[in-house]
């Protein structure tokens, strides 16, 4: 019998250091109005002394409490974040031990597509039944790969973390995923550190990206739409990467979706990389915009290039 992965827990969770446009006028030749115009961001959080796992412990507890789960009932732990707390153990074996988990825990690094990798990941856990309940979480700290004296990236880039619990299902859940790279791009999205033991920062062809990223979302949502039977009328709501409002905008309207259908935390959260969706997700759950039946579409595109979309009823 087939076996769908189904979100039942969602959670998230933001330092508490927030950031204004304002705040970064101090510093960069930058203003408010510039950022907000191009980016669609207003504010972003920061981290003072948190770590990656810091952010989500408290979003995956969160989560597990939505989903009336406890940490021993977790199979699987899949963590997507660019910004680990050390480069090994992962930090998701790291999330494992102050969880109270005993379960086996790994890390998947695409970016900003971090967590669409990793959900399209433990899907196959759950499908093929070597799973039952699994915890996916996107955190970052973006802010200790950030150059913050260069004013193309400083303004984009946030902290946070965000999880979901899955559970297999009989009915529904994840109805179809579809993941793609292309290291040809490396040049366009990168972090310039050439040696392990030497933390970079991130170097990106704004302009280069924001055409691909359109092209590639519009692409992959198209696709997924025709590969499902359906069109974007059946889709209630985009929770997307929040990369920035002129990419989200073009996306939605090359697919004919309403913006009213789209989950933008962007304004309050930035570019959170593999963060982002989840964040948006808890956010549309809890306020209540999401419901269960609805059908969603998760969609992202990050670093050098990894893109992928997965479509869930919720
Ligand atoms: N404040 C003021 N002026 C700025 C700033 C700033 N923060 N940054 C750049 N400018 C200037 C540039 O120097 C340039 O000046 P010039 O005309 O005198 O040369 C002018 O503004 C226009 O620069 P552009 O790079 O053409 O501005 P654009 O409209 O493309 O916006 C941005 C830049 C916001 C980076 C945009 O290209 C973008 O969002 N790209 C996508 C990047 C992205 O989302 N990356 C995230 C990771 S991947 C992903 O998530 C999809």
């Amino acid at each position: 019998m087939k076996k769908f992965a189904r979100i039942i827990g969602t959670g998230s969770y933001l330092p508490p250091k927030i950031v204004t446009n304002f705040d970064l006028e101090k510093t960069l030749d930058t203003t408010d109005d510039w950022i907000k115009a191009r980016t669609g961001i207003k504010e972003r959080r920061i981290v003072t002394s948190e770590n990656t796992c810091d952010l989500a412990l408290e979003a995956s507890i969160n989560a597990l409490s939505m989903s009336e789960l406890k940490p021993q009932d977790i199979d699987l732990i899949i963590l997507s974040t660019t910004t680990p707390d050390k480069i090994f153990p992962a930090t998701a074996t790291i999330l494992q031990q102050r969880l109270g988990a005993s379960c086996p825990a790994f890390d998947v690094q695409a970016v900003c597509a971090g967590f669409v990798f990793a959900l399209n990941t433990a899907q196959q856990y759950i499908e093929n039944g070597s799973a039952k309940n699994i915890l996916v979480i996107g955190s970052e700290t973006m802010s200790k790969i950030v150059d913050w004296n260069d004013r193309s990236t400083a303004i984009l880039f946030a902290d946070g973390a965000g999880a979901v619990v899955l559970s297999d299902d009989k009915d529904t859940g994840i109805k179809h995923s579809k993941i793609y790279s292309d290291g040809n791009y490396l040049s366009s999205l990168h972090v310039n550190n050439n040696r392990i033991n030497e933390l970079g920062t991130i170097k990106m062809e704004g302009n280069e990206v924001f055409k691909i990223a359109v092209n590639k979302l519009s692409e992959l949502a198209e696709e997924t739409l025709k590969e499902c039977n359906m069109t974007s009328d059946d889709i209630d709501w985009l929770v997307p990467h929040q990369a920035n409002i002129r990419i989200l905008s073009a996306v939605a309207k090359r697919i004919n979706l309403s913006m009213d259908k789209v989950i933008l935390t962007l304004d309050r959260h930035g570019n959170t990389s593999a963060a982002s969706i989840p964040l948006a997700l808890d956010e549309g759950v809890r306020d209540g915009r999401i419901k269960e039946g609805d059908n969603l579409l998760f969609e992202g595109i990050g670093g050098g290039f990894s893109w992928g979309s997965v479509l869930a009823e919720f």
